[in-house]
């Protein structure tokens, strides 16, 4: 891989990265997509990542079908290369030594309900773009935390790797495009629409002014109580800087309004970044 990018910029190309942990959808598609338009080569990785999932989390049921993802590339088209390593832990996770901590960005949200989560997102973008050396990589903004910490590693680890965000992909009823969304079951399918109408709900009252989290919160929890099997994890506001609480949303400030829910196992996420305006 690290020859095939060397080769690329030799070539004089701009390399863009797309990393997946496959379970191809449309969302993915709309990475590629971008991706497209911003690097003359296109690479989308597929490595489900051992270390970012908990003990009691879904690896060992997470989506792998390999040829069905490189269909799903191939027919979409833009896509030069796809990277699917059977391996980046030489040895094994339990045999490495050095990882990447994710740092407080990844204390609210999700990060304390998936604890080391971030630490293996973060550890195993750093393998990818040591290998993949892209120009510019892009990730869904779904994955809100994820995104932002991203960016900042690459910044604070001098990758100077560009990094871009793509707006969630969704269905017609708002709910997001997942990989985990086959697991959900015919009724919890129809009431994970409460997702995007919690984060939809924060979005309005922030756009119509309200400057109280609290309150905005409450709006969210207000329409995520409306489905029966939803159990709800959190639902927070915080400042996309620091992706921490804030005590006020300050016009011509950015926030993220996030919100994470079990429908049985299965864990969903949504969130709408949102500028407070100015009067
Ligand atoms: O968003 C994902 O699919 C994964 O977290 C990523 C970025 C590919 C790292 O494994």
């Amino acid at each position: 891989m690290r020859a095939h990018a060397d080769r690329c910029r030799a070539n004089g190309l701009t390399t863009a990265l797309v990393p997946t942990m496959g379970g191809v959808h449309a969302g993915h598609l709309a990475l590629a997509k971008k991706a497209r338009r911003l690097a003359d080569h296109v690479t989308v990785s597929i490595f489900v990542n051992p270390t970012q999932f908990a003990p009691d989390e879904d690896l060992e049921r997470y989506p792998r079908d390999l040829d069905a993802d490189v269909d799903k590339l191939g027919t979409f088209g833009g896509v030069d290369l796809v990277f699917a390593p059977f391996a980046l832990y030489g040895e094994g996770a339990a045999a490495q030594k050095v990882w990447v901590d994710s740092g407080e960005l990844t204390t609210h949200l999700c990060g304390p309900h998936r604890l080391g989560h971030f630490r293996g997102v973060a550890t195993v973008v750093t393998k990818l773009f040591a290998l993949c050396r892209p120009d510019v990589a892009v990730f869904g903004l779904k994955d809100a935390q994820q995104f932002f910490l991203v960016k900042k590693l690459s910044d604070d680890l001098l990758f100077g790797v560009r990094i871009v965000g793509v707006d969630t992909v969704r269905e017609r009823d708002g709910l997001a495009l997942s990989s985990r969304n086959v697991y959900l079951s015919f009724e919890e399918r129809a009431q994970a629409v409460v997702l995007s109408r919690s984060v939809e709900a924060a979005r309005r009252a922030i756009l119509k002014g309200e400057r109280s989290p609290g309150r905005v919160v409450a709006a969210m929890r207000r329409e995520l109580e409306r489905s029966a099997l939803a159990r709800v994890q959190y639902a927070e506001v915080v400042s996309t800087d620091t992706l921490a609480p804030i005590e006020a949303i300050v016009p011509g400030r950015q926030v993220l309004a996030a919100v994470a829910v079990f429908f049985s196992a299965t864990r969903l996420i949504d969130n709408a970044i949102v500028r407070a305006p100015r009067p």
